[in-house]
């Protein structure tokens, strides 16, 4: 057959890490405000404010870790500002999305929030107007059992135990001219090779992550080499554009795994050079679909999701499935409002097309990655956005990622289960693949399916209904699976065995 998916258990590439289904809230529009914190709203709790309907959805993605305050948003951010008693809390001008910030919502509520998520917290650290002073007595305040001012701060602020925050970066795309504070890489890197010292003398316990590029770029090479020794995970944020041609929005996430290999060999390279026996992974801390020009950050980044969309968030994290072996935490940028799949309005919310496959990867998608091999016909024109036209000039087989049918899988040990995650990128043509199994794979006769499809590739949920959702059935296994065009699926094998 000229297409085939072909899956074998005993090719593993790594554990699925649970912390590539993380999320990401910024303030920002309305993410915060408006989004997860809602005081007064009768959907909200009345002592916490916290949006019910939000969290309740929030919860079933199965989220391990939430970034937080920014993005952009930290480089001016007072953190001081936003404990303590609220109507002392002053108002300030915010530079990132030139907005204003009441310090309504600030750490504390954010470490409540978390916990009634049963979510770990990760804080990005302020290196535009922040100080190492600021950054030490954030995570005094945060992590600190000792009898120090900021220690007692917290308990004076009615919390006596400490939260214990694990992960900490140090700064947010501190390379990009939007930043306030923005460095040259050899700046930044010796800035934040002082900043990392420091806060793990304050506490030996925390996972730093040092503020990467998109993985492809010389910041990336010159803050590695400098940071190796200190740090416990790179990152990197890309974020694909559809620009109105499905084929590119679809096809979008080549970038990324290009740039996933790209940064695992400038980690071995910082390692090599710098003598080091440590484990450096990759936060891969902000991704997503994302049209800058169509959907403002300014205007707060509400991105309307179509079934496209969706094809293209499956296809990431496909991405993420196939490199997990680098790739141990990814957040997707946003969690609420902004560039989210969750959309909210005083009265209630709806899940956007993009919520499906995020739902399902983070519920099905969790065991150990399988090396499948596919056999696809592939996309072979130009594409727009500057990241794959990249590959198409520079990487001498472009074609390898740019399949229309585009797969993951897994081998789940606990429910005895393959569990293959399937996109047909194509916009007009179906495939009838067989699915390939070494002959000792045993399994039940019928199959599971989850699939996320509609008629048009521009269907959209709404307040008024969600046209894009997941549909479940059963189906006879043949030995092949008829892929719609546009199509996304998960397929459940019980093995017997
Ligand atoms: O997620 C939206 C913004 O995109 C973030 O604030 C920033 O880090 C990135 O440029």
């Amino acid at each position: 057959s000229p297409n085939a998916i072909h899956i074998d258990p005993s090719r593993v590439v790594a554990p699925v890490d649970p912390r590539i289904y993380s999320g990401f809230t910024e303030h920002m529009g309305r993410c915060i405000y408006g989004g997860i914190y809602d005081p007064g709203n009768p959907l909200s709790d009345p002592k916490t404010g916290f949006r019910q309907d939000v969290m309740k959805v929030l919860k079933g993605l199965n989220i391990p870790v939430v970034r937080y305050p920014g993005g952009n948003f930290v480089s001016s951010y007072r953190w001081q500002d936003g404990i303590g008693p609220k109507e002392l809390r002053p108002r300030r001008p915010e530079l990132a999305w030139l907005s204003e910030e009441s310090n309504q919502f600030g750490t504390d509520e954010f470490m409540a929030w978390c916990r009634e998520l049963g979510t770990e917290p990760y804080i990005c650290l302020n290196m535009g107007t922040g100080t190492l002073e600021d950054a030490l007595a954030w995570l005094e305040y945060c992590n600190s059992s000792a009898d120090t001012y900021y220690a007692n701060l917290r308990r004076k602020n009615g919390h006596e135990q400490p939260y214990n925050v694990k992960y900490w970066s140090l700064g947010n795309e501190v390379w990009g001219p939007w930043q306030v504070g923005q460095m040259e890489s050899h700046d930044y890197a010796k800035k934040a090779y002082q900043w990392a010292k420091a806060l793990r003398l304050l506490d030996p316990k925390i996972e730093l992550i040092s503020c990467g590029e998109t993985g492809f770029s010389d910041w990336d090479r010159v803050t590695l080499r400098k940071l190796a020794p200190v740090i416990d995970y790179h990152s990197i944020h890309i974020y694909t554009v559809s620009e109105g041609n499905h084929a590119v929005n679809a096809m979008g996430p080549a970038a990324a795994e290009k740039a996933l290999d790209i940064t695992k060999s400038l980690i071995d390279l910082a390692k090599i050079e710098g003598d080091l026996d440590k484990d450096i992974t990759v936060c891969f801390d902000e991704w997503n679909v994302w049209d800058p020009v169509r959907a403002p950050g300014e205007k707060g980044a509400e991105e309307h999701y179509d079934l496209s969309d969706a094809i293209a968030v499956a296809s990431w994290l496909n991405v993420f499935l196939r490199k997990a072996d680098i790739v141990k935490i990814a957040c997707i940028a946003q969690s609420v409002n902004v560039i989210s799949p969750l959309i909210t309005s005083p009265e209630g919310l709806f899940k956007q097309t993009t919520y499906y496959p995020l739902h399902l990867f983070s519920n099905l998608m969790q065991g150990l990655s399988l090396d499948v091999h596919v056999k696809s016909p592939v996309y072979d024109s130009k594409t727009v956005p500057t990241w794959v036209s990249k590959l198409d000039k520079h990487e001498p087989d472009a074609r390898k990622l740019t399949k229309y049918i585009d797969v993951s899988a897994v081998l789940n040990v606990e429910a005895n289960e393959i569990r293959v995650a399937v996109v047909n990128r194509h916009d007009s043509e179906s495939y009838t693949v067989p699915f390939v199994f070494p002959r000792e794979v045993d399994f039940d006769g019928t199959v599971k399916v989850y699939e996320v499809w509609g008629e048009q590739l521009g269907l959209s949920n709404g307040f008024d209904g969600e046209k894009v959702a997941t549909k479940e059935k059963t189906v006879e296994w043949s030995g092949e699976y008829e892929l719609k065009r546009h199509s996304f699926q998960v397929l459940v094998f019980k093995l017997l065995k």
